[in-house]
């Protein structure tokens, strides 16, 4: 019996730690790594590589055998148990292939609304909820790290991505993608937070070198990854294509070791943006862990420097065994049995209740909510055809979108129809066409479509139908996406976008009616100059696959709006500080990344930012300029009073309270935000900053709710780089409690001490 136990106690170590082949899944990341050749280690810090676009010996087609559609993959190395896991986009649902050949099964994923309404929402919980659904959907769909959220800076208006970012603040952008992290790794699978960092433009992005100071870095550009770091632990994070002060990021020590892992004391992986960077060697020597989707020049490179001894294998090493620990989490290696069947019909409720949320009301004489309306006229050729979200990385192959007409109809309204046939018409033939005048461009597949031109009924037709309806409701809509910047034409109204606000406004007032306008926009537009002509104006942004019922949720007043704006509109495009250092095209037509060759090379190969710390509303309250609507900016069916203000300072934590009432008739939330503004000292400071922000549940007509609202006392520093430190002046502070950022209801102030925190003197300027 004693010789059997022995026996058998042998056997077991044999496989745990004994001669046979260590497994990933049993076995330490130590022992896997010290049984891996050189060659396997190389490899697995290089993914398995992109048809057409890695070379002949990279291991093409991993990715497709596994998940189709997915990003990419991991190397695998059976004899030491490393198996493929998946990478997938993001960031508003999981993007992977909808069909299979030969399989009859669907693997359509919830298209969510956009970063942008994610961030409008100011409602953390409700963020964390919807990314706890789409990790839902990685896990059952068979995928390892979602690559999302994207968190880059609203630094101007024509950023072809923002849609997929959140604010122009920090603080927001941070606080919103900690959120979704959460929500996320809840389902034991990761995330990988984009792109890090100063990816705010799309052209020329591979090579574009961002010139910014320190201080505008860590103050504007590095928070919200920071406080995502700090308050989340994402699984890993990607670095972005561009430069930063000369080198690119995924090649900056800088920015991903002394930053990233020493200061902030990241732990996970970092992966580069799809073939971003030049030099492999130079990646890992950096701390870049994981080149992606991989290439043979890559491998050659890394060959080559540990060979002249530019690299070390103990460099290597560090990085391999991220990837071992990444792997090593993963549900793939642990064997996860995945369904294929995602809880789609939950996850539409979902994307349609947390659209209702991050939609902004912005201007409304009354005529919302809908009362005693039952025949509507829409115009405009997106009320027919609702824009789910963003192209590139960032779309979903969705199962359907509904449009802001099936919304209607679907909530019993009666909607003129008859039209339909002829508006689907002229938008696909306006798409037909497009395309066909892009030949044989191999990139033609990401082009978005411009919006068709839409069409004027007659003055006789415009009276009729005011006559047989209630109301009109017409859809100004903006598509955008990754590659490619929006041009100043995109900004504004065109003329005939124009001319059918004019037109249906005056035929509806004429007869007493009123008129709707709703946005279905993935980005800053102009509205100064037309705002007054209609009676209502909802900023629906791209609200997912169920935006058409959203947005009927709204104006029909099921619920009240409560989203605000995560960033400025301004009156002109030109008032924005980084307008004078952004590529903007007059009318840019299609262009994609560095064919925008026609403007010139400032902005493309490099930008400065030269407005420093001033982005957003810093700039405008700055300047104090007019603006359109300002940051934070939102109106609601009823109306809150705000009292009794405190702020309490225990010298790590500043706690703010206040009493929040909804005064109005109407159910409805209030998000408000505590802004900081400081006493004068050494450095320029912007005139207030965001430090927090809450919002109330949903209050009944006379109820109140009492906020607090927390932040560390070191949320108050700036970044003094003559010192290259976090300073926070000693003095008296005022904290404002704001319905909007201009829009302050209350005050309270508070004494603090001042603190100087050293850091080391990197990134800075060439
Ligand atoms: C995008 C990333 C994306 C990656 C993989 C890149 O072009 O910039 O956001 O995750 O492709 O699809």
């Amino acid at each position: 019996m004693k010789h059997i136990l022995f026996i058998s106690l042998a056997a077991l170590a044999i496989t745990a730690y004994g001669c046979g082949e260590p497994k990933l899944k049993t076995a330490s990341v130590d022992r896997v790594l010290k049984a891996m050749t050189l060659e396997e280690k190389v490899h697995l810090v290089i993914g398995t590589g992109m048809a057409g676009f890695s070379g002949d010996n990279a291991a093409v087609g991993a990715t497709k055998s596994i998940v189709p559609g997915a990003a990419g993959t991991t190397y695998p190395i059976e004899r030491l148990g490393i198996p493929s896991i998946v990478l997938a986009d993001g960031p508003a649902g999981l993007r992977i292939d909808p069909t299979r050949e030969g399989d009859e099964n669907t693997y359509y994923c919830t298209h969510f609304p956009i970063g942008t309404l994610l961030a409008s929402t100011w409602n953390q919980e409700l963020v964390e909820s919807v990314g706890q659904a789409m990790g839902e959907e990685v896990h059952e769909y068979g995928a390892d790290v979602y690559l999302a959220p994207a968190l880059n800076i609203h630094r101007h208006p024509l950023n072809g991505r923002n849609f997929e970012y959140y604010s122009e603040d920090p603080v927001l952008a941070g606080k919103t993608a900690a959120a979704y992290v959460r929500g996320v790794q809840k389902n034991d699978v990761g995330t990988s937070v984009k792109h890090f960092a100063y990816n705010n433009q799309e052209t020329n992005r591979t090579g574009n070198n961002a010139i910014i100071s320190p201080r505008a870095q860590r103050e504007i550009y590095l928070k919200g990854f920071e406080i995502t770091v700090k308050e989340a632990d994402p699984w890993t994070i990607m670095s972005s294509y561009n430069k930063i002060n000369g080198t690119y990021t995924s090649q900056s020590y800088d920015l991903l070791t002394t930053v990233l892992r020493d200061e902030w004391g990241f732990k996970g992986l970092v992966m580069t943006d799809w073939f971003g960077g030049d030099d492999g060697a130079q990646q890992i020597a950096a701390g870049n862990d994981m080149l992606q989707p991989g290439t043979d020049k890559q491998y050659e490179q890394i060959m080559e420097a540990l060979k002249d001894g530019s690299l070390t294998e103990a460099q290597l090493d560090v990085c391999v065994k991220r990837v071992l620990e990444l792997v090593k989490r993963s549900p793939n290696v642990k064997g996860y049995a995945y369904s294929n069947k995602p809880d789609l019909e939950g996850h539409a409720a979902v994307t349609r209740k947390s659209a209702l949320e991050g939609m902004v009301l912005l201007e409304n004489n009354g005529v919302l909510p809908l009362k005693e309306v039952k025949n509507v006229a829409v115009f405009g050729c997106t009320s027919y055809d609702f824009i789910a979200g963003g192209t590139g990385s960032g779309n979903v192959n969705r199962a359907y979108t509904v449009s802001l007409l099936d919304g209607l109809k679907n909530a019993g309204f009666n909607v003129d129809d008859s039209q339909k046939g002829a508006v689907l018409k002229h938008i696909a033939d306006k798409e037909a066409a497009f395309r066909a005048s892009l030949g044989n461009d191999s990139f033609a597949v990401f082009f978005p479509a411009p919006r068709p031109s839409e069409f004027i009924p007659s003055p006789v037709q415009l009276a009729a139908s005011a006559k047989a309806n209630d109301v009109a409701i017409i859809t100004f809509g903006r598509n955008s996406g990754e590659f490619f910047d929006r041009s100043a034409a995109d900004f504004e109204l065109s003329a005939k976008e124009r001319e059918l606000l004019d037109k249906v406004a005056a035929a509806f007032h004429t007869q007493g009616k009123k008129v709707v306008v709703v946005l279905n926009i993935g980005g800053v537009i102009e509205t100064a100059s037309w705002k007054s002509i209609p009676d209502a104006v909802l900023l629906a942004w791209q609200a997912g696959q169920e935006g058409g019922n959203s947005v009927t949720d709204i104006l029909s007043g099921i619920e009240s709006p409560s989203g605000k704006l995560p960033m400025t509109f301004p009156v002109n495009l030109m008032d924005a500080a980084s307008s004078a250092n952004f590529p903007i095209d007059a009318d840019a037509g299609v262009y994609f990344l560095d064919r925008r060759k026609d403007i010139g090379q400032k902005d493309v190969d490099q930008t400065d930012y030269a407005e420093g710390i001033y982005v957003g509303y810093r700039w405008f309250d700055k300047q104090d300029l007019a603006v359109s609507y300002p940051f934070g900016y939102g109106l609601s069916y009823t109306s809150f009073e705000y009292s009794h203000p405190s702020v309490q300072n225990d010298g790590s934590t500043v706690t703010a309270k206040v009493t929040v009432k909804n005064i109005g008739s109407f159910e409805g939330k209030e998000s408000v935000q505590l802004y900081a503004s400081a006493p004068a000292g050494k450095l320029d400071k912007p005139v207030k900053e965001l430090k927090a922000y809450a919002k109330t549940a949903s209050l009944k007509p006379g109820e109140s709710q009492e906020l607090t609202l927390c932040f560390p006392v070191s949320g108050l520093a700036s970044f003094d780089e003559e010192a290259s430190a976090w300073v926070v002046d000693e003095g008296t502070y005022s904290f404002l409690f704001g319905a909007s950022s201009r829009d302050i209801r209350c005050t309270a102030t508070a004494e603090i001490a001042g603190s100087e925190m050293q850091v080391n003197r990197v990134l800075l300027k060439e």
